[in-house]
């Protein structure tokens, strides 16, 4: 093999990522000749850090809805050719022990990094060849295929796929060449903003919020139609836990968020209810009860309210039913990039192929994972769109 040849691959991936190498092994497995090309030293940095180190891999109940996107219809032709149980088989395959946490959510036993072994080693069986500490430059389109450069090499490939990912986490390597790329070749792009993120909010709401810090509750959080009943985390920023990460998604400048703190109670009813069976049990016990001791005397300190049952009238107990199960805040911004799971939007789907991920009006460039506009809830569902969509392109 001359200098030449050995530079030109049938298919280059930028981005040693999810979806990166999802794509590889299934190319290489169809006697492509494939490589990997990654800027970050190590592999699947993403994958490694995920799920506080075991990676939630997928989720037994991934589906469509599951996803956020201009197009929320553009992800099922991916979902449906590599489902959540065909990971799971070749997480099985690969003798990997896994265990549901919560809402079928799949977890590894031991650590995530075994899920970065079963991609490498699939890889190795496709004879995929993956470079680390390659920063592709530049890309151009060429009479056939395409040129890739990077700070040392130049390559040649017929099929180019982009899986840079989006911008979460810049200090592990997030960077916004997908998005460069996809204006390089008059792509639309739906403008990138940070999700699965912690909500902060200015002094006067942060003031009750900071003190506090570390309690988690149970909570129902919504915006406009959308709500989500999981944890619910205060903290000296503002709000996280999923409940919040998973609103932070739906939410825009502006928005108010509505949060029931006790989604199992309506207070109005339950405090007239034991106001009969209780009259002079004093109202803090009563709310620790359903509360947190220090989130309880928060919201009677904030309201005034104090006293024992017989002594509070109605109109009381209105006041504490709206700020425990409607309390309505606005948060001014969220945590941003730095901390945020996900970037929604990205390449906009109506540039893509959803069987192939391919370009419409660019022949042999396709873009797969979390670049493209479409974005999963928390619990496993991004990765199974890095799967699913790596999948349907390697495939192609
Ligand atoms: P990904 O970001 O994984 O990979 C992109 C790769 O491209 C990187 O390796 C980068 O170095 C490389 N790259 C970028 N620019 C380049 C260039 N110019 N040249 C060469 N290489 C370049 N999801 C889930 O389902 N379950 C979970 O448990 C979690 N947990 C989680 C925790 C944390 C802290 C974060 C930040 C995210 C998650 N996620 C998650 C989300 C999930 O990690 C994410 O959606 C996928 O990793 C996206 O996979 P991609 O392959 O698309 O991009």
């Amino acid at each position: 093999m001359n200098e030449q040849q050995s530079n030109h691959y049938d298919v280059i991936i930028i981005g040693a990522g999810a979806a990166g190498l999802m794509c590889a092994q299934v190319a290489g497995k169809r006697q492509r000749r494939v490589l990997v090309l990654d800027a970050s030293d190590k592999i699947g940095e993403k994958i490694r850090i995920s799920g506080g180190g075991r990676c939630n891999f997928t989720n037994l109940h991934a589906s469509p809805s599951n996803y956020l996107s201009h197009n929320p219809h553009f992800c099922k032709s991916a979902l449906a050719q590599f489902t959540q149980h065909d990971f799971t088989h070749m997480v099985e395959k690969h003798g990997i022990a896994y265990h549901e946490k919560t809402l079928g959510q799949l977890f590894c036993d031991g650590s995530s990094k075994q899920i970065i072994t079963m991609l490498l080693d699939e890889c190795r069986r496709g004879k995929v060849e993956v470079r680390t500490g390659e920063r592709v430059k530049s890309v151009k389109k060429m009479d056939e295929g395409f040129s890739v450069c990077t700070d040392t090499m130049a390559y040649l490939c017929n099929k180019l796929v982009i899986a840079t990912g989006g911008l979460s986490i810049p200090k592990i390597g997030a960077t916004d060449f997908g998005y460069r790329i996809a204006k390089q070749f008059s792509l639309p792009v739906i403008e990138p903003r940070a999700g699965l993120v912690p909500l902060t909010f200015d002094e006067a709401v942060l003031s009750l919020i900071r003190p506090l810090a570390g309690i988690a509750v149970d909570a129902v959080v919504s915006c406009g139609k959308t709500a989500f009943r999981e944890g619910l985390l205060f903290t000296h920023r503002g709000l996280s836990g999923p409940s919040v990460l998973q609103i932070s998604s739906y939410w825009h400048d502006g928005d108010a968020i509505t949060v029931n703190l006790a989604p199992n109670t309506d207070m109005f009813d339950w405090l007239k209810q034991r106001r009969n069976q209780t009259p002079k049990q004093d109202i803090h016990t009563v709310l620790t009860e359903v509360l947190p001791k220090r989130l309880a005397l928060m919201l009677l300190e904030r309201t005034g309210i104090s006293g024992t049952l017989a002594d509070l009238s109605n109109a009381k107990f209105e006041t504490l039913e709206r700020v425990i199960n409607r309390w309505q805040i606005i948060p001014n911004g969220s945590e941003g990039y730095k901390t945020a799971e996900v970037t929604l939007g990205g390449v906009d789907t109506t540039a893509l192929s959803s069987k192939t991920m391919e370009c419409r009006t660019v022949e042999g460039l396709y873009f797969i994972g979390e670049v493209v506009d479409v974005t999963g809830h928390l619990g496993g569902f991004n990765f199974q769109w890095a799967w699913s969509s790596g999948y349907a392109c390697g495939m192609a």
